[in-house]
């Protein structure tokens, strides 16, 4: 299969999570609420802001067998009540397929569940860490620093995203500041 060699090659920035190309899909914290603990807390908030709690930067050069996609993602620093900015979380559409990521900069973790096992692991992810997410395992990443995360992902091309279904039940664990640490929690 040929590549267009446009996205053959992309600079970065790993403060940002800046991409020179890509598609961005950016969540405000309204668009996510229901990701969250006590949602309620948002109406809360002393502002009538609606802050980005993420964006991230998906390149996909090539959709063939054997190809691969990946994204830079950047998530603000933030709570909502105790509980850290986070990600929606997915799973993939093709539920075996991996993923690994990599920190590049900030303090966090990614929460993984797995669907079959309901096992849950808090795994750190900041600068110099590595996590490999298994198949058929959710998977949510978590600032839990107060500058900006950002991490690459790299993944199948066939992996696709699935929100809906661990949208509708939320993770089983929440990851939440208890006597100033991160701390995972039953939901
Ligand atoms: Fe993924």
């Amino acid at each position: 299969m040929t590549h267009p060699t446009d996205l053959i090659s992309v600079s970065y920035d790993e403060l940002t999570a800046n991409l020179s190309k890509g598609k961005i899909v950016e969540r405000r914290l309204s668009e996510i609420r229901d990701s969250f603990l006590n949602p309620d807390l948002i109406d809360k908030m002393p502002t009538d802001e609606d802050p980005i709690v993420y964006r991230v930067t998906a390149v996909e050069p090539s959709n063939g067998t054997g190809d691969l996609h990946y994204g830079l993602g950047i998530i603000y620093p933030g709570k909502v009540g105790p509980e850290y900015f986070l990600t929606k979380g997915h799973l993939h559409q093709a539920r075996e397929t991996a993923e690994v990521y990599i920190g590049l900069s900030g303090e966090g973790y990614m929460l993984l569940e797995n669907e079959k096992t309901l096992e849950t692991r808090m795994e750190p992810l900041g600068k110099g860490q590595i996590v490999y997410v298994p198949g058929h395992t959710a998977h949510r990443t978590v600032n839990t620093g107060d500058k900006p995360l950002t991490y690459f992902g790299v993944y199948p091309a066939n992996a696709g995203h699935d929100y809906g279904a661990i949208g509708k039940r939320n993770f089983l664990k929440v990851i939440v500041e208890e006597n100033g640490k991160p701390t995972l929690k039953d939901r």
